[in-house]
């Protein structure tokens, strides 16, 4: 396999009239349904990888380190595990297989739990944030990076391992960036002290894989041969002005044209975006003529309820397509089987971070040619496939090759902080595989001084008591700043209870269709003080009636995420009472609660201008309340806030208000200095 898969010859289609033709005749492919009735043990054998089985394990029994490539499909993450404990390679300790997402982590653990018919959480677990499915019999353990990351902090030389996979090495997670320096060292550093040796293996489908394989010591590169079925792919014949009509007008001509067993699957880039395109293909579907066939359309996003996710595993009714509206957390995350059809927006929503401004904001822009990859492969995952890519060849051939590293684009502060606690003795010279740029770890040292975590001697930075403390703590590091100082506001399990509904995915659940049912049920939980009072409005009220379903689904709350919100929240107290502190709750006194979110937000603090405007203290830059707030509608004077995201304006997202003495109290010398700033 070539390292860069070649693309397929393309065709030029343009959305508008005659879009595409489909060059072969409706109903010639059989409907690519995945055949569920095939026992599994057949179904690993029918995977690609299956071939090259003896070969690898032997290659892997003899490697220290090795990066694999191959097809999405091919049965990587799900095979190599098993085919190491099979052959009885790392026995000794536990397999660790990283994936950059929860949600893969756990469907992987599960889906490897039935290949081995055994129970999950016993030979084959999983341990993400705030969730542990393992226990003593676990072998081969799935988790997400920065999981891996948390325990090497525990032991950097992470010995209970004798194979670490880090899984899905493209997407070059900020997380994943630091494992590798870290199972690097690891590696070097047990086999100095004569320890039992650590395996690495690098996978992914697409990546740059000379520039891995230098990282780890020229390791040797294992090609796989896939069994990708052929995909056509069509770009527009123009640039496209608007996306999201290209993406209707492929999907209906799609529709018109294609037996009604052939899936599409559709990549934009977030809920509000898909919840309205699945309006809108509803109402059209509505107005078509009965030869079309019936269509049903699917939302899918990362903080959909559990069970709304799971309906885009189910199969269509007979004669009835099936069609998927998904942000990026089906390029790689979520395997659907039946897709015929891929349509690629060619955008994607991703953090990027501006360490002068100090913003990080999530921003919708163009994805890597290795994402267009990815996505197009998800049509030929069981039959030959279509994508349509709605862009020019030439607008392809300016993507950027890979994704550019997170670490390059986000705020460092939290896992700056994760380094300090290993105990790197340097942070600024870590043997990273991209280095982030000395701005944005110089602000990140900065901001971590400013929350007091860091102590800076000459060149020398190191934790300070504080930062130590904010370290045991799986949080970003203001987060878990707000914490230990809930106990000086007598607020600590208020603050708790905020926290851990800020760690979750949202536990509110806001179907467009019902928007007026949801605005009149909500009002009752309403607090003029912010998001965060009415949040924890929300959880009190969920408290009250003891978590009862049809409570919640009265009330619109996510009643899965809530229940994880109770679990974050005991882990989060434990963390507390071995750190020794006072249990206080603050009762109805809100200010207490705001003044202490003051205390630990300060960096994420705006303020009201005369001209109605918005803008942070931090760099002074035009914000707006998003509408999603409870404070939309009023004028607070200042508020802080949990993020900024970037639409068609930079939004203030979860806010509460203040009263700005506390933010100067907060950090007196900071807002001085922005004081004497914004008024020069
Ligand atoms: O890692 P890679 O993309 O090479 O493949 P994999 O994740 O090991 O998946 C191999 C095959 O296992 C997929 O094509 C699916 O047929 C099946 N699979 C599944 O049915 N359910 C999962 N959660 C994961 C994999
Ligand atoms: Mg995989």
């Amino acid at each position: 396999m070539p390292q860069d898969p070649a693309p397929p010859p393309a065709k030029k289609f343009k959305p508008g009239s005659p879009l595409f033709r489909l060059n072969r005749k409706p109903g010639m492919l059989p409907p690519s349904k995945e055949n569920t009735s095939v026992p599994v043990e057949l179904q690993r054998k029918h995977l690609p990888i299956y071939q090259a089985r003896e070969q690898l394990i032997n290659q892997l029994r003899q490697l220290h380190s090795a990066v694999l490539i191959g097809e999405t499909g091919s049965g990587k993450t799900t095979q190599i595990p098993q085919y190491l404990f099979e052959a009885g390679i790392g026995r000794q300790g536990l397999v660790a297989i990283t994936q950059p997402r929860r949600v893969a982590a756990i469907s992987l653990a599960t889906r490897v739990s039935e290949e081995k018919r055994c129970q999950l959480g016993k030979l084959v677990g999983y341990t993400v944030r705030f969730e542990d499915v393992t226990s003593a019999e676990t072998k081969l353990k799935f988790m997400t990076d920065g999981m891996l990351l948390r325990e090497a902090i525990g032991d950097p030389l992470l010995q209970r391992y004798t194979v670490v996979i880090l899984d899905e090495a493209h997407e070059r997670t900020v997380h994943t960036d630091v494992l590798f320096g870290v199972v690097k060292a690891a590696q070097k550093k047990r086999r100095e002290q004569n320890k039992f040796s650590l395996k690495v293996i690098i996978m992914s489908a697409t990546m740059d894989v000379d520039l891995f394989s230098q990282y780890f010591n020229n390791a040797p590169v294992l090609y796989l041969e896939g069994r990708q079925h052929p995909i056509k792919i069509f770009y527009t014949k123009q640039p496209q002005t608007d996306y999201l009509q290209a993406a209707l007008i492929s999907l209906f001509q799609i529709h018109q044209e294609a037996p009604s067993s052939h899936d599409i699957l559709v990549f934009l880039t977030g809920q509000e975006e898909i919840e309205a395109m699945a309006r809108t293909c509803r109402d059209i579907a509505k107005h078509l003529p009965d030869s079309c066939g019936q269509m049903v359309v699917i939302p899918l996003y990362a903080s959909l309820p559990h069970t709304q996710q799971l309906r885009v595993f189910h199969t269509a009714p007979k004669g009835c397509r099936k069609v998927i509206l998904s942000t990026n957390i089906a390029e790689t995350s979520i395997t659907i089987s039946g897709i015929k059809f891929v349509i690629d927006t060619g955008m994607v929503k991703a953090k990027r971070y501006n360490p002068d401004s100090g913003l990080e904001v999530l921003a919708v822009q163009r994805v890597s040619k290795a994402q267009a990859w990815q996505r197009t492969g998800r049509a030929g995952r069981e039959d030959s496939g279509v994508c349509y890519r709605l862009y020019t060849e030439d607008q392809f051939d300016q993507f950027n090759n890979m994704t550019v590293p997170e670490i390059q684009r986000c705020n460092l502060a939290s896992v700056m902080l994760q380094l300090l606690a290993l105990r790197i003795p340097n942070v600024l010279t870590f043997d990273f595989m991209s280095k982030p740029s000395p701005e944005a770890v110089r602000a990140a040292i900065e901001q971590l001084d400013l929350l007091g975590a860091v102590e800076r001697m000459d060149d020398q930075v190191t934790l300070t008591p504080m930062g130590k403390k904010m370290a045991s703590f799986p949080l970003e590091p203001r987060f878990a700043k707000t914490i230990l100082l809930s106990s000086q506001f007598h607020c600590t399990e208020e603050v708790l209870t905020i926290v851990s509904l800020l760690s979750v995915d949202s536990v509110l659940y806001n179907p467009p269709s019902r928007r007026d049912d949801v605005l009149s049920v909500r009002r009752k939980f309403i607090s003029n003080e912010g998001d965060h009072m009415t949040l924890l409005n929300i959880y009190w009220a969920f408290r009250n009636v003891k978590g009862n379903k049809d409570w919640c689904r009265e009330n619109f709350v996510n009643s899965r995420n809530m229940a994880l919100v109770s679990e974050v929240r005991s882990q989060l107290r434990e963390t507390c009472m071995k750190l020794g502190m006072a249990m206080e709750s603050s009762r109805t006194d809100t200010a207490n609660i705001r003044r202490c979110l003051a205390h630990g937000l300060f960096m994420n603090a705006a303020e009201l201008q005369p001209d109605g405007s918005y803008y942070t203290l931090h760099t002074h830059q035009l914000v707006s309340i998003h509408p999603s707030s409870v404070l939309f509608q009023g004028k607070p004077a200042y508020v802080v806030f949990n993020e900024l995201l970037h639409t068609s304006k930079c939004y203030m997202r979860d806010l509460c208000l203040v009263d700005p003495d506390w933010l100067h109290d907060a950090a007196p010398q900071y807002f001085r200095r922005k004081l004497r700033l914004l008024k020069s």
